[in-house]
């Protein structure tokens, strides 16, 4: 099957599971949940949970196992956004090509949609934790670990992040920030779904370089769109982290330069996953999709 007819389908797996998590009952905190359900479901790639999944299918096939770590993922990567575009953050008014959370609703409710998808995605887990086979939940409280200290390690991306606005910064704090802010979220995607599926530790060591180095290549690409990607296409403001002094691989080296790691370390990625030939293809493409996305 063609890699984008593939997205789409995993983007539809995802959706159509997330449908599901939508609290709809008339009480009386709706507007939150609407403002909860109004980033969740305002059109954001799933590269998160499709990562998830497409890591697990190299070894197994049924995905149901890996479901409710594909929504938590996602529940906890749109927190991320609506805190992100927060005024004391980086104050941006659009996302997905409409209203950031904050200015849909307003800035209390975007906060406490943020912790509200939060902590949501404990609650999805928990709840799969109390489900499962006690044979399988050592496994699960492995991931459920690994989770929980991903997202930690994701708001201290943030924090750095927005500690170093305007501030010259070495290339070394500059890594701990992608490192953190974007690619603790997406390793640990990926290593969710190498244990999910039972993967030796050998294969858990390759996944994970993978992984770092996509992650790194993500917010690369992320920092270059913002210097020249297209607003209309995009979904959100272009210039952004110019305009707040932002420490990116931009700022730091060029674009020039910039656009020379991403494709030095996208190429290293695809040479991690060699020797799975055609299972990881999908994975393979989609280093390539987000070396050359446009949004
Ligand atoms: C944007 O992530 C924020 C970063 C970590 C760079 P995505 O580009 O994956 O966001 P959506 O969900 O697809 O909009
Ligand atoms: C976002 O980083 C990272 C997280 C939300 C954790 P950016 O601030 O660079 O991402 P965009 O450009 O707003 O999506
Ligand atoms: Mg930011
Ligand atoms: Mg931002």
């Amino acid at each position: 099957m063609e890699f984008k007819e593939q997205l789409k389908i995993y983007q539809e797996i995802v959706n159509n599971e997330l449908e599901k998590y939508l609290r709809k009952q008339d009480v009386p905190e709706k507007l939150l949940n609407n403002s909860m359900e109004y980033s969740l479901m305002a059109g954001g790639k799933r590269i998160r949970p499709i990562l998830l999944i497409s890591t697990y299918k190299i070894f197994k096939q049924n995905i149901e196992e890996c479901m409710p770590y594909a929504v938590a993922i996602e529940m906890v990567h749109n927190f991320s956004l609506i805190h992100d575009d927060l005024p004391g953050i980086d104050d941006d008014d659009f996302r997905h090509g409409k209203p950031t959370n904050h200015k849909k609703f307003n800035e209390a409710t975007a906060i406490l949609a943020g912790d509200g998808l939060l902590n949501q995605a404990y609650i999805v887990i928990s709840n799969s934790l109390k489900n499962s086979k006690l044979e399988d939940l050592s496994k699960k409280l492995k991931v459920f670990n690994e989770f929980s200290t991903s997202v930690d390690r994701m708001i201290a991306g943030e924090f750095v992040d927005t500690e170093y606005e305007g501030k010259q910064i070495s290339s070394e704090y500059l890594e701990y920030i992608h490192q953190n802010k974007t690619g603790a979220l997406i390793k640990l995607c990926v290593r969710m779904g190498a244990i999910l599926s039972d993967a030796s530790e050998n294969n858990l060591k390759k996944l994970t370089n993978y992984a770092e180095k996509i992650g790194l290549a993500f917010q690369i690409k992320d920092d270059i769109l913002s210097e020249e990607g297209n607003e209309e296409i995009l979904g959100k403001p272009v210039g952004n982290d110019k305009l707040l002094k932002k420490c990116t691989y931009v700022s730091k080296y060029g674009l020039q330069k910039a656009k020379e790691i991403l494709n030095k370390i996208t190429k290293e990625a695809i040479e991690e996953l060699e020797e799975y030939g055609d299972k990881a293809e999908f994975l393979k493409q989609l280093a390539l999709y987000i070396q050359n996305r446009n949004k």
